[in-house]
């Protein structure tokens, strides 16, 4: 039988999201391979904005002496868990090209960097087209002259019902509840649980989202009033059997599916 009140420590908390819901391996595959199609040069630095763990900030300096990165979030809490178990697993001369910042994404700061990346839909957090459009420009402000944005999103009529999609890993599962969506306003209220195998017990509402959810063409446009110069649309490839393949390629025509997630690059 389900237990149904448990608490999760925090670095369970963290340690599950992270397997369930990141893998910055290929994260930084994507963003390294795009960014080098389009400049011809590898990409040196990094802003990881609404950071969490800073997972791929910390694995970023990994890929070589030139790298530097910086992950920013408003709460200590994750950026607490990212230090105890990313920054310190790597290198001092790792560590001295990493930086965690505690900090608001709207803020204004003093360096610049290759790459801008704001990664598991965080931007979905600014309701108000008024509100995006002062994060991308303050991140257009953040880039270098050959700087690149990227951000993921999600969609498909499926993202827009009320259901709970489980999935299963090693020693829990994950659940991604869609708890309400307005289609008036296009807010939405998501909620990760989880539920451990060793023991049966369910942890409600670990992660709680209210959100906008935002759509391809307004995100490019909002850009393009941001300042943004181009916005390439990236689409993931067919596995032949229904799903994607992992692989995402540019272009301007898709299917239209039931359920996506998908990358826009933005160019200064
Ligand atoms: C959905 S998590 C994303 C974590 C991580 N980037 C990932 O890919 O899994 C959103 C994070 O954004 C942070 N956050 C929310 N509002 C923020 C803001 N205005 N500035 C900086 N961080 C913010 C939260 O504290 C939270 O850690």
């Amino acid at each position: 039988m389900t237990k149904e009140t448990g608490v999760l420590s925090t670095s369970q908390k963290y340690k599950y999201y992270e397997t369930a819901v990141q893998c910055f391996e290929s994260d930084i595959d994507f963003l390294k391979d795009n960014y080098k199609k389009i400049y011809n040069k590898e990409p040196l630095t990094l802003r990881e904005d609404f950071g969490g763990t800073g997972a791929l900030a910390c694995n970023w300096v990994k890929e070589g002496p030139k790298n530097f990165s910086w992950a920013i979030d408003i709460d200590p809490e994750p950026i607490g868990y990212g230090i105890e178990n990313h920054l310190s697993k790597l290198t001092k001369t790792e560590k001295e090209r990493m930086k965690f910042m505690e900090a608001n994404v709207l803020d204004k700061f003093d360096f610049k960097t290759d790459v801008i990346v704001a990664f598991n839909f965080s931007y979905f957090i600014f309701k108000k087209r008024k509100q995006l459009l002062e994060y991308f420009t303050r991140v257009r402000e953040g880039l270098n002259d050959q700087g690149a944005f990227f951000i993921d999103l999600f969609g498909g009529t499926e993202a827009r019902s009320e259901l709970v999609e489980e999935t299963e890993h090693e020693d829990f599962s994950y659940f991604w509840d869609c708890d309400n969506f307005n289609p008036i306003t296009e807010e939405c209220q998501y909620y990760i649980h989880f539920k451990t195998h060793k023991d049966n017990q369910k942890y409600h509402k670990v992660f709680s989202y209210d959100w906008r959810m935002w759509g391809i063409a307004e995100l490019r446009e909002i850009m393009e009033d941001a300042g943004f110069s181009k916005t390439i649309a990236f689409w993931e490839g067919d596995d032949g059997d229904g799903g994607g393949d992992g692989e995402f390629y540019k272009t301007e025509t898709a299917e239209n599916c039931e359920s996506w997630v998908t990358y826009i690059c933005a160019l200064p």
